[in-house]
């Protein structure tokens, strides 16, 4: 195997060799923000919208940017051709940096600390996602700035943790009645043929595949729209789909041990995972 390869705080380094203080603050309160971005044949995809979300991240939290777009494009490209993989899917986190001692507040003038991995892909193909996952609902416990993709995924991994525990793939969150996203996904059903995810707002991330589906599905024509989606309309629901980076399009096929639809993948994802499966060819040639 050869050596995995991450970005330290300007420097390449075997991933054994990467050390962060004890006194990060993305250790100690989880203070820092992250991206996750696909790369399909060695190509970022939608590399302009993940850069955006991680500066929008970076504004909420009050951090300057420590790159610039270019830097942070060398740096991605840099370890997408140091690490192996057709399909590799890149990793960054900034913290706040390292201070002298613990203190909740900010500290004045530290440098943050910047990190950058590339995962493996694995690509998976439409018979094995056509076989569909399972999902349960759980009461949706985290904060109310859940659009910020903050480093601080307690929460998450705990309701991430319920689903696991129940043999299921996914927890879907559920606040006030309302379907807000999955534990690391965002959430589409699709009803009387109209594809459905919920709107944009501080109860949810705005993911960049679940931007990409709405508007493949506008350009192809297929009914859809975001706004709220009641638990109820959930459980009636014909398809729910999860979607994310690294997990891309999945659909849920039983809920809370229940069948989805007709306990099938629908016909809907169907269609929409050809259009994202073509989506990714033409971005493998470079041509996004
Ligand atoms: N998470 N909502 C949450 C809470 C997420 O953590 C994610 C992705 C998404 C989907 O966003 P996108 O389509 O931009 O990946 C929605 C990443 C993959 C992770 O934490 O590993």
């Amino acid at each position: 195997m050869s050596q995995r390869i991450v970005y330290l705080n300007g420097q390449y380094l075997p991933i054994e060799q990467a050390q962060v203080s004890v006194l990060d603050r993305g250790f100690l309160f989880g203070d820092g923000v992250y991206e996750v971005i696909p790369a399909y044949g060695g190509h970022l995809l939608r590399l302009p919208q993940h850069l955006q979300r991680l500066q929008n991240s970076l504004d909420a939290i009050q951090l300057v940017n420590p790159l610039s777009k270019d830097e942070w494009i060398e740096i991605l490209q840099t370890l997408l051709t140091k690490n192996q993989g057709q399909d590799q899917s890149v990793y960054l986190q900034v913290t706040r940096g390292v201070a002298e001692q613990r203190d909740h507040s900010f500290p004045d003038a530290i440098k943050p600390t910047v990190f950058v991995m590339a995962n493996l892909l694995p690509a998976q193909s439409k018979d094995e996602l056509a076989k569909g996952v399972a999902a349960i609902t759980v009461d949706d416990i985290r904060w109310r700035a859940c659009h910020i993709k903050a480093i601080a995924l307690l929460a998450n991994t705990l309701l991430r943790q319920q689903a696991t525990a129940a043999g299921a793939a996914e927890a879907i969150l559920i606040r006030d009645g309302l379907v807000t996203e999955g534990a690391a996904s965002n959430v589409f059903i699709v009803k009387d043929h109209v594809l459905l995810t919920p709107p944009v707002g501080p109860t949810l991330l705005t993911g960049v595949t679940r931007d990409l589906i709405l508007e493949q599905a506008k350009l192809n024509g297929i009914d859809c729209a975001e706004r709220d989606i009641a638990e109820g309309e959930l459980t009636q629901a014909d398809e729910i789909w999860l979607s994310s980076s690294t997990r891309e399009i999945l659909p849920v096929i039983s809920l809370n041990g229940d069948a989805v639809g007709n306990g099938q993948s629908g016909p809907i994802w169907n269609r929409m995972i050809d259009i994202f499966q073509q989506y990714k060819d033409v971005l493998r040639t470079g041509a996004e």
